[in-house]
Order: structure tokens, then sequence, then C-alpha cells
């Protein structure tokens, strides 16, 4: 395997295998994948003088990915976000799934496919080297119909990664995939907090949530709010204002932005993070009528990351694209049914500055 391209074998204390890709290109990104849960573990990106920092949460062992709670930097499926009484409807009958979140479904259920071990399908040491990773969840995995096929693709070109998951079943079924990367751009997560951090999503509107943070169905204007992001705010800036119902249910933002009423053919920008103390910018690309803003708002300290810091909450904050949560159960926004010969198609870039 060319430089670009390196692969390490890790042994799990269950005696699996973890293999982990690492891309470099000549940019100074750097960014390693892990077999467990198609995860994106460390992503090295330079800041204003140059200097390379990890700008991700996530573990240095690997057998912590095994409980992952907090979904560092995993793909989630086969349907990520929450599904409500962890049940649904399609073509007229009813599927149970895993419950893991209350009564409620979260990231694809118990096991979901943050926990399962990938196949690498292919890796591509050209001048855009490409990990291709590959997932079989068979017909009723954590509840959900039909056989899915899946492929996550992470691919380096100068400094943009791109990830897209694409999905064909046998059956019809329901599919969400996503990326839970937690972003502190700062490159010092466990040190520092992302409250700092000026966002930006070109949405109007955002879901509102209940109290156990499933839709209420409404569609709300983001005017006037605390959720309006139209143009560069900082995380923090109005994260405490009790006045706002939706942020005390949510702990802070655990929100999904409304960005169009269906997936598009090309990703366009759904958001832009920048780090006034590095200098480093992330603009997000994708193809996604939803974009999942959570503050890290239950990190409180019991996760040990990467070199023995501790993660409290606002240490990162993962911008999630999807369709909007419990589609399956809301015909009104939109719908998350997949046939067979149709291929699931989510596509992701992560453009990386610093000025
Ligand atoms: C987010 C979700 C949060 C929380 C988190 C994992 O995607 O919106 O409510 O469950 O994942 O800790």
């Amino acid at each position: 395997m060319k430089h670009n391209a390196r692969q390490r074998c890790h042994r799990l204390t269950d005696g699996r295998s973890v293999h982990a890709i690492t891309l470099t290109s000549d940019t100074g990104l750097e960014v390693t994948i892990s077999t467990l849960g198609a995860t994106l573990q460390s992503l090295l990106a330079p800041d204003r003088h140059g200097a390379s920092s990890d700008v991700v949460l996530g573990y240095d062992d690997f057998n912590d990915y095994l409980k992952n709670d907090a979904y560092f930097g995993a793909t989630l499926g086969r349907y990520a976000n929450r599904i409500g009484e962890g049940r649904f409807f399609l073509d007229g009958r009813e599927y149970r799934l895993s419950t893991n979140d209350g009564r409620h479904t979260l990231h694809g259920g118990a096991i979901g496919f943050s926990r399962k071990l990938w196949d690498i399908h292919d890796v591509d040491t050209g001048d855009a080297p490409t990990v291709v990773m590959a997932l079989s969840s068979e017909d009723g995995d954590d509840g959900f119909p039909g056989t899915l096929a899946v492929r996550a693709a992470f691919e380096l070109r100068g400094s943009q990664l791109a990830i897209r998951y694409t999905a064909e079943c046998d059956a019809p079924t329901i599919v969400c995939l996503s990326n839970h990367t937690y972003f502190n751009l700062n490159g010092l997560a466990g040190s520092t907090d992302i409250l700092g951090h000026e966002l930006t999503i070109p949405a109007d509107s955002y879901v509102p949530i209940d109290v156990n943070s499933i839709p209420t169905g409404e569609i709300r204007a983001v005017v006037d709010t605390p959720f309006d992001f139209r143009t560069p705010t900082a995380v923090g800036m109005r994260i405490r204002d009790a006045r706002e119902t939706q942020l005390v249910r949510g702990r802070g933002y655990d929100h999904c932005w409304c960005l169009g009423s269906s997936p598009t053919d090309e990703p366009r920008l759904v958001a832009r993070l920048r780090d006034p103390a590095s200098g480093r910018t992330l603009e997000m690309l994708s193809n996604q009528p939803g974009l999942q803003f959570y503050s890290g708002n239950f990190l409180d300290g019991t996760s040990v990351g990467k070199q023995q810091r501790m993660y409290r909450q606002s240490d990162g904050l993962s911008l999630e694209p999807q369709l909007l949560p419990d589609t399956p159960n809301r015909p009104t926004f939109g719908t998350a049914r997949l046939a067979p010969g149709a291929v699931y198609n989510n596509h992701i870039i992560y453009r990386f500055s610093a000025q």
C-alpha cells in the first residue's frame, strides 16, 4: 500500500480484529477510519499557522468503541436519529425495532451499524486515496425488514474529505444513514469547548421536539429564535436561554434543521463552522434534506477520550446530514422507504481551510 493509505490491524480484547486505514493528502489532512462502526477515529487538519491537530473526538483504544454510547465518529444506521416508540408501518405492516432510548429507537437500535465490524471492500491509493467499507445487514437486524447491502466510501481529495453512503435492499425497507463525528476545530477537545465556534446553517426552519426528543410533527420557522443560524453566530451565544423551551428540552441544541423537502441530486452547502482561535473552518456539504446539530449536551465527563482527556458538555459538536427524524412515522416529513432496485445515497463533504 502506498504511503497515502496505510493499514493497521488491532486485536480487540474479545479476540476480533479491527482494521484502521489512514489516508493522507499533501495539504496536511490525515484521516483514520476503522472497521468497527466504519468510524472516523481521527482527523488531523492544519491551523492558520500550518500546525496540525486532531479536530474530532474519540478514543485511542479501539475496545472503547465497542460501547461508544456517544457515537463518536460512528456511522449511524439502519436509521440515524430517533424512531418514536421503536415502531413504524411500511406497506401496511407494523415493524417493531429494538429500543435503546427509553421506549424509542436511537441510531438504529441496541446494536446499530456503529457497533458492527465492517469489511474493507476496496482501497484506492491514487491521487484521491479512498477506502470503501462494506456491511451486510440481514433481514430482521434490530427489527428492520429486508437485507441491506451497505457501502461507506471515505475519499480524501486535497483539503476535502467526502463520505458517500450507499445501500441497496432485497425487500422494501427504511434507511437513513449518517455520520456522527464530533468536531472541536480548536484541536484541543478535552481542554476547550466549542461554545466560541461560529456556526452558519442556511435553513429557515427546524423540527421542534417533545420532552423525549421525539419530533412533535411541527416544522417551525427559525426567525427570531435562538435557532436562527442563517448568519454566523457563536454556538454559545444563546444556548443557555431558558425562555426557549426547545433549548431546555434538548439541554442545548439537539435538533434537526430543514434544508429541503427531499434529497438533492448534488451536495450543497449545509453548514459552515469556524473556530476563531485556530482559524480553522469546516464547510459541510450534503444532499440530505435535514441536518441534526447536536451541541454535545450529554457529554458529562464519563467518557474518557483520546490522551486520557475527559469529555464534558459541549467539548464537541456533531452535524449529521440525514432525513428528518422519525420520518417513517411522519408522512409530512417525506419518505424513508427504499425499494429493491433503488440505491440509497447520502453524500457528505467536509471541506477544511484555515485563515
Ligand atoms: C445525537 C442525538 C442526541 C444524543 C447523541 C448521542 O445524534 O441527537 O440526542 O442521543 O446523538 O449521545
